[in-house]
């Protein structure tokens, strides 16, 4: 159900390859094309519609809020930031009192990296294989196979070097004394939903302690209850140093957070941080409306069932196998996901792709029905395999 009015980029920048397919309008899983027709969709805008679309309590907080008052910047205090960071601290469970809102997930990990280079006087980061951090000058340069594609940058602002995922040796050989941060996706998105597991995660923080590195959770794509738990390091039980998160924190109204230890946000002073819009009242209102809305709907539970039933229910027609947590997931494909993608679209439903050639990657809403997960197997099972 392709739709073949969608139109080319007019005026815009032409450097996303769009689907083809124009939204005119969207409720609960559900887009609308602008022939009217319906899609089911199962990459929920990249992972930020974590409520899906319409949700009654997300858009009455925003309009409730844009009413109220649309807009203070951070000196000026606002109750709604004052309850939208105490809410996600308590949401997190972790170790983690402090939260610095910022506006993208790109701009987060900047502003992650810059702690940690500056609370540590070292000037070398770690990052791992496969794994993604956004586009601006530090993110863009702790992302894998950045330089040789996209990254543009004259060279990198800080010393970068990559570990090999799963290899334990490599974590002692390569984390040392020089160090200042190691920054991990616990659970990769775009590389495709690779869980780099407990273990791994594990023997990172303990690497990080022994050498006095510090160590980063970007969260942005399976924070926020998508893998089934509020973080990932809640599920692997491993504690960061610094947490990042957006996509779902604001179900489409764009925002992000990042997330301290205290010893962290003690260091800090007045202009250590800064950001005009991060912390706007709008973005606060949105957050507030998510994390209430996962816990009163229990769509935490919701997430790892409904994860689970994929995994056992689609490995038919061209998926041979999956990967990941929750509702962040990769099915593998015996031939090239964007093809097994295009299919799928063909027959109304959205799936998206990764950086893994083979692999289709999920990240539906987190109000997903079984009845829809049906629908997916069906039409998969009505494909080549
Ligand atoms: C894990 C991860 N980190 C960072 C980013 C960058 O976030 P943003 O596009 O909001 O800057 C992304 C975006 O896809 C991501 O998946």
């Amino acid at each position: 159900m392709s739709d073949p009015a969608a139109p080319d980029q007019g005026f815009l920048a032409s450097v996303f390859a769009q689907y083809p397919l124009e939204v005119v309008s969207a409720e609960g899983v559900w887009l609308r094309n602008a022939r009217g027709e319906r899609l089911l969709d199962l990459y929920g805008g990249h992972a930020v519609a974590g409520l899906g679309y319409a949700h009654p309590a997300w858009t009455a907080a925003l309009e409730q809020q844009a009413r109220a008052c649309q807009f203070q910047s951070n000196v000026v205090a606002m109750a709604v930031r004052e309850r939208a960071a105490a809410q996600l601290v308590r949401f997190a469970a972790l170790p983690l009192p402090r939260v610095f809102f910022v506006n993208s997930g790109a701009e987060a990990n900047e502003n992650a990296l810059k702690v940690a280079l500056r609370h540590t006087q070292r000037a070398q980061i770690l990052a791992v294989e496969g794994g993604f951090h956004g586009r601006t000058a530090a993110a863009g340069a702790v992302s894998w196979g950045a330089r040789e594609k996209w990254y543009g940058f004259p060279r990198a602002p800080f010393e970068v070097s990559f570990l090999p995922r799963g290899r334990l040796q490599a974590i002692e050989a390569q984390v040392t004394e020089a160090t200042a941060a190691v920054i991990v996706e616990p659970v990769q998105g775009l590389a495709g939903a690779v869980d780099l597991g407990r273990e791994y995660l594990q023997a990172l923080r303990a690497r990080c302690d022994a050498v006095g590195a510090l160590l980063i959770f970007d969260e942005v794509q399976c924070g926020v209850g998508r893998t089934g738990y509020p973080f990932a390091a809640n599920l692997h039980q491993v504690v960061p140093d610094l947490l990042t998160c957006a996509k779902a924190l604001g179900n489409g109204f764009p925002c992000a957070a990042l997330m301290l230890s205290a010893p962290l946000a003690a260091a800090l002073r007045p202009e250590s941080l800064g950001t005009t819009f991060g912390g706007g009242p709008l973005a606060c209102a949105a957050i507030e409306a998510v994390l209430t809305a996962i816990e009163s709907d229990q769509l935490l539970e919701r997430v790892r069932r409904l994860g689970e039933y994929i995994r056992a229910s689609c490995c038919v027609g061209p998926v041979s196998g999956h990967q990941g947590q929750g509702l962040l997931v990769g099915l593998r494909t015996t031939r090239p996901a964007k093809q097994v993608q295009a299919e799928l679209l063909e027959g109304g439903i959205l799936a998206g792709t990764s950086s893994d050639p083979q692999v289709l990657r999920l990240l539906p809403p987190y109000i997903l029905e079984e009845q829809h997960v049906d629908m997916l197997r069906d039409a998969l099972r009505e494909l080549p395999p």
